[in-house]
């Protein structure tokens, strides 16, 4: 398996691009958001971590260092909980600079549409677009005084195409994207960023092996990129976030970034470059 991009211990000789910044994860606790957290922290950031995984969360929270990162229990489903978070991390931190829209689910995978179940179905879209909404809507709360603010909405490859995953996955993430786009328009008055991040299938998230049912080589035997001999790693999408997060990307917003290899913009099927 190749390697996309530096090891998040060869950023400890970079340049910190979170300086004095405080960031919200939502999903923190495991996978791309604990990954997401620990790089934030690397490069300056205090940061809070939102789960319902609370044994995950504490770990997540005690590797970091306490004095840099607080767990909190907060099931994005529910206002109360979101409101809470960002309130600890105005209590304990002075502000709030960044939230990362991050947790989320996935319904099982089933093939006809006759099978679905609709309480399923809007569960799904409850932790994945209600979830987002809520975080939206609270990190302004203290963004807006500031005039300045960056979220960062976890989407997908799903987000812009079928076919790929379940019709709940698939709708709430496209249904993220125009969320996205509707609130930086609200928002950029007050100096707040509102961006997606869409990755591909990330090779060394255990959720996406465990879904797609890849064994060790099933990045590059199973899935589509036009990128031959690179794995899409956690690393690379938590290194998107950091750039959607700092203000080296100060210019952007309304914006639905791939990470995707090419996944979601060539079709390899037909034409001058097939890969058929
Ligand atoms: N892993 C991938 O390959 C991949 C690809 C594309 C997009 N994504 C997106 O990236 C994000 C992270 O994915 P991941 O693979 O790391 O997922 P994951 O399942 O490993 O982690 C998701 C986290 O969200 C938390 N969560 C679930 N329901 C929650 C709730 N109600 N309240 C608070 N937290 C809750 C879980 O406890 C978990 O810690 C998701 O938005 C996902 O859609 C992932």
């Amino acid at each position: 398996m190749g390697t996309a991009t530096a090891s998040l211990s060869d950023i400890a000789h970079e340049a910190k691009r979170l300086e004095g910044k405080v960031a919200l994860i939502t999903g923190g606790a495991r996978g791309l958001g604990e990954c997401i957290s620990k790089l934030f922290r690397k490069h300056g950031a205090k940061v809070v971590i939102a789960d319902i995984r609370d044994q995950q969360g504490l770990a997540v929270q005690d590797a970091i260092g306490a004095q840099f990162a607080t767990y909190v229990h907060c099931d994005v489903t529910k206002e109360t909980d979101v409101e809470n978070a960002v309130n600890i991390a105005i209590s304990k931190y002075k502000k709030l600079d960044i939230i990362v829209n991050n947790a989320m689910l996935i319904d099982d995978a089933k093939p006809s549409i006759l099978d679905n179940d609709v309480a399923e179905f809007e569960r799904v879209l409850r932790v994945n677009i209600v979830g987002p909404f809520l975080g939206i809507k609270h990190a302004p709360r203290v963004m807006i005084p500031a005039k300045k603010g960056s979220i960062v909405n976890m989407g997908s490859v799903c987000s812009s195409i079928g076919g790929v995953t379940t019709h709940a996955y698939t709708s709430s993430k496209h249904g993220l994207v125009g969320l996205t786009k509707n609130v930086a328009a609200e928002l950029g008055k007050f100096g707040i960023r509102v961006n997606c991040l869409s990755p591909s299938f990330v090779s060394n998230n255990v959720g996406v092996r465990e879904f797609f049912k890849f064994d060790d080589e099933g990045c590059s035997n199973n899935v589509y990129s036009n990128l031959k001999g690179v794995c899409l790693l956690e690393e690379d999408v938590a290194n998107a976030a950091l750039y959607l997060a700092s203000d080296e990307s100060r210019y952007i917003s309304g914006h639905n970034l791939a990470i995707d290899g090419g996944f979601t913009t060539i079709n390899p099927m037909f034409g001058l470059f097939s890969q058929s």
